[in-house]
């Protein structure tokens, strides 16, 4: 039986990834912050589906959860790891306290690669597969949101090194690009976005303020009405176990246009894309 490690699995899309692989039989060891979300997986899925409790922050949770799922694995190690879990912080460059940044990189970005490393032996023994979630953002910067944009391009970045390093040992890495998908997300942007308004300075809500919650509205409406979660769940099963698996999968509603359309413009007529798409122009 293939077992497959998934942070964040506590909603969205770690969740359909989660059920979706179960669902074709695979042993899911699921990664969720919280026990009581763990049960409310649990009860809607197999009884090889296994939560482990995992904040990719937290180097000691990564460690207990790596002892756990290598104690039950043992010598077949792991067919996949998918990298999954993630943040969004709406607020402008110039007021973002660096402890947040930091923070959001620690969250989008480091934590992603300490639990690889926690995994990397289970997965080399078994000549497995990782998959990190990275999103349009990733090759695409919108404003206000740098430092998704900095955590998400970064991701791509390790990606890249990750699947030329690792390719030779017999682990593949995908990429997977999600564009606008109804998962929690929606509801947290719009949520945060109304508490950096709030936290922002005076004169910081004066330049910022009105184009900051336009775009989060435009952001949540699109998401809400984008593809459902389990559409970006197709696309980790196929990187997990096609015999051929693709280095990136744009996925779900604009993805691929947007990347499309970063492929053939220029930097300039991009930016007028991503103002118009945002509303933040001058
Ligand atoms: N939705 C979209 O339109 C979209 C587009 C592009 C890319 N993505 C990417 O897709 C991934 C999943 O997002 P989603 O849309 O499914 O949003 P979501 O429903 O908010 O799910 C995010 C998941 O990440 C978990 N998480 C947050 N911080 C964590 C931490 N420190 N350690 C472990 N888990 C943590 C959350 O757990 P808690 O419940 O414990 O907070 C939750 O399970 C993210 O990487 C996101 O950037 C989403």
């Amino acid at each position: 039986m293939r077992a497959v490690v998934i942070t964040g699995t506590s909603s969205g899309i770690g969740r359909a990834c989660a059920l979706a692989l179960d669902a074709m039989g695979m042993r899911v060891y699921a990664g969720v912050r919280r026990p009581q979300d763990g049960a409310a997986l649990c009860s809607v899925a197999s009884d090889r589906l296994t939560p482990i409790v995992v904040d990719v922050t937290d180097a000691e949770s990564i460690g207990a959860a790596r002892d756990l799922v290598a104690g039950q694995v043992g010598g077949e190690g792991l067919a996949g790891l998918v990298n999954n879990a993630g943040t969004t912080v709406p607020c402008p460059a110039e007021h973002l306290p660096l402890d947040v940044f930091r923070r959001q990189l620690e969250v989008n970005l480091t934590g992603h690669l300490a639990v690889i490393q926690a995994f990397l032996p289970m997965l080399r023994s078994a000549h497995g597969r990782i998959v990190n979630v990275s999103s349009v953002g990733g090759r695409v910067g919108t404003p206000l949101m740098g430092c998704y944009a900095a955590a998400k391009h970064g991701l791509e970045g390790l990606s890249d090194s990750l699947r030329l390093e690792l390719g030779p040992l017999g682990v593949h890495v995908s990429v997977i690009e999600p564009g606008f998908i109804a998962s929690s997300m929606p509801a947290k942007l719009k949520r945060d976005t109304d508490d950096w308004l709030r936290r922002l300075p005076g004169d910081g809500r004066d330049t910022y303020g009105r184009q900051l919650a336009a775009m989060a509205t435009r952001i949540s409406r699109e998401a809400t009405a984008g593809s459902p979660p389990d559409v970006v769940a197709g696309a980790v099963a196929h990187a997990l176990t096609s015999r051929r698996p693709r280095v990136r999968y744009p996925v779900g509603a604009g993805a691929k246009r947007l990347l499309l359309l970063h492929r053939v413009l220029t930097d300039r007529l991009m930016d007028r894309v991503i103002g118009h798409a945002t509303g933040y122009q001058g």
